[in-house]
């Protein structure tokens, strides 16, 4: 990755040093260009016809996300923000009355709202599965906790708050593998490509 050049093309670089990057970070120039000249275009043809005009990069821009997750491109979705995003994974869970979430304990707070609100409309249950002794999820207490009842393994992969990263679904040593839906956030995101939190893994 070449800094310089990175930094050269982020405007707000220049005479500023900005660490709050996790929820939305300072815009690239060229993501500043292809935004305002598509508002541009949408005040002077209309929003469908200039999104018709963008029929070719909005479809490379799949291509492209894609190609960075090792998918396919009819498996990614392009949503305005990360909870959005996450909600529609999330609901498409239909959950039955005994059936389990297991979440972690830094689980990002509109994800535990979401579990707590279907859960109760379902007669599930939400459990909360302990932090080990360095503090982050016991992927041991999991492993226990993951049983039948188990529907849903949510954890966000690096919870805002926290200094460290929850083993992915699927990845060795996790039994996210085991239940038949899990939702995990990718680390981090950028403003200039908020739409990429839909990299979060969201398998059933
Ligand atoms: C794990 C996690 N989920 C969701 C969000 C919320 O993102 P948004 O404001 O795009 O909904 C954040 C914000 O940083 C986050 O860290």
């Amino acid at each position: 990755m070449d800094i310089d050049a990175l930094r050269a093309q982020t405007p707000g670089c220049t005479g500023r040093i900005h660490l709050n990057n996790a929820g939305a970070a300072l815009l690239a120039q060229p993501t500043l260009d292809a935004m305002t000249a598509q508002l541009r275009r949408e005040a002077e043809i209309g929003g469908y016809e200039a999104a018709d005009q963008a029929r070719d990069a909005i479809a490379a821009t799949y291509d492209a996300i894609a190609e960075l997750v090792s998918g396919r491109r009819e498996e990614i979705a392009l949503f305005d923000n990360a909870t959005h995003a996450w909600n529609a994974a999330f609901y498409s869970v239909t959950l039955r009355p005994g059936d389990q979430i297991l979440t972690g304990r830094a689980e990002y707070g509109s994800n535990v709202l979401a579990y707590w609100q279907a859960a109760r409309r379902a007669g599930a249950e939400v459990v909360v599965v302990p932090n080990d002794e360095h503090g982050q999820l016991d992927v041991a207490a999991l492993e226990r906790l993951a049983g039948e009842r188990t529907r849903l393994i949510g954890v966000s992969h690096v919870p805002p708050g926290a200094a460290w990263s929850s083993p992915p679904p699927g990845s060795g040593g996790s039994p996210a593998a085991a239940a038949p839906c899990t939702c995990s956030m990718p680390p981090s995101r950028s403003a200039s490509s908020r739409s990429t939190w839909t990299r979060s893994a969201a398998t059933c």
